[in-house]
C-alpha cells in the first residue's frame, strides 16, 4: 500500500491507493470514498434475500404452520412428559393430599394401613427391623421430607433393597394415609429404636 497522502482541499487525507475510489461529487468540501462491500456481508445478504423468500412461500403462500400451531405441537409433547412424571409418582397433588388427611382422618386409616403391611419390616410405631427406622430424621431414599417424596417411595418402592412398590397392592387413599401416617411418626423416638440410616435432613 503506497502511504503518500494529499490533503484535499479541508485537510482530509486521502490514500494514494484508494484515490480511485473518490466519487466525483463533492458536498461543501465533503467527498466520498465508494468501497465495495466485503464479499461475505454481500453473500449474507443474497442469503437472507433467498430465505425470506422460502420463509414467505412456505409459511404465508403455502400451508405452513402458524406460530399459534408450532406452539401447540410443542406443548403437546411438553404436556405428555408432564403426564408420564405425574404418572411415574401415582399423580400425587399436594393440595388433594391435605385436603385427604384433614377431611377424612387419613392419619388414623394409615394407622390401619400401616399395622397391616408395613409393620412387619418397619416394626411397631415405625422404629424400624428389616425396613429403616421412620422416626427419625435420616433418610434413605429421600432429599426432603414433604409428602410427596414419602408417597413416591412407598409408590414405587426400593425393590433391590427389600422395600415392595405398593402402587399395585394399595389404593391411592391407603398410601396417601400411610404417608400421613408415617410422617406422623417423624420425631416420636421410640425405645429400641433402630439405629439411623441415610443421609440427616433438616
Ligand atoms: C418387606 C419389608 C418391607 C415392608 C413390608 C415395607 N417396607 Fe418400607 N422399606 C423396607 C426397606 C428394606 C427399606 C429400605 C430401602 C433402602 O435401603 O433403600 C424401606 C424403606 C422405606 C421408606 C424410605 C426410608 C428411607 O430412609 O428412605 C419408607 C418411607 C417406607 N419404607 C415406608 C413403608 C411403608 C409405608 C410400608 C407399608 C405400606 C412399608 N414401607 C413396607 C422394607 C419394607
Amino acid at each position: 500500500m503506497t502511504l503518500k497522502k494529499e490533503d484535499n482541499e479541508i485537510g482530509n487525507t486521502i490514500i494514494e491507493d484508494e484515490k480511485h475510489l473518490v466519487l466525483d461529487h463533492d458536498y461543501d468540501g465533503i467527498q466520498e470514498l465508494n468501497h465495495p462491500l466485503p464479499s461475505w456481508w454481500s453473500g449474507i445478504w443474497a442469503v437472507s434475500i433467498f430465505v425470506a423468500a422460502v420463509y414467505f412461500m412456505y409459511y404465508v403462500m403455502m400451508d405452513g404452520p402458524t406460530l399459534q400451531e408450532e406452539y401447540e405441537a410443542e406443548y403437546s409433547q411438553v404436556r405428555k412428559v408432564i403426564e408420564a412424571e405425574k404418572a411415574k409418582s401415582g399423580n400425587f397433588e399436594i393440595e388433594e393430599y391435605l385436603a385427604f388427611v384433614k377431611e377424612r382422618d387419613g392419619i388414623k386409616k394409615g394407622f390401619t394401613v400401616y399395622e397391616e403391611n408395613c409393620l412387619s419390616c418397619h416394626a411397631e410405631g415405625g422404629r424400624g427391623d428389616i425396613g429403616p427406622n421412620l422416626t427419625d430424621k435420616f433418610w434413605l431414599n429421600i432429599k426432603s421430607f414433604d409428602p410427596k417424596e414419602v408417597y413416591t417411595v412407598v409408590f414405587k418402592g426400593v425393590e433391590d433393597n427389600g422395600m415392595p412398590a405398593w402402587a399395585e397392592m394399595l389404593s391411592k387413599e391407603e398410601m396417601m394415609s400411610v404417608v400421613s401416617y408415617v410422617i406422623s411418626l417423624n420425631g416420636t423416638n421410640p425405645s429400641e429404636a433402630k439405629e439411623p440410616q441415610g443421609v440427616e435432613l433438616k
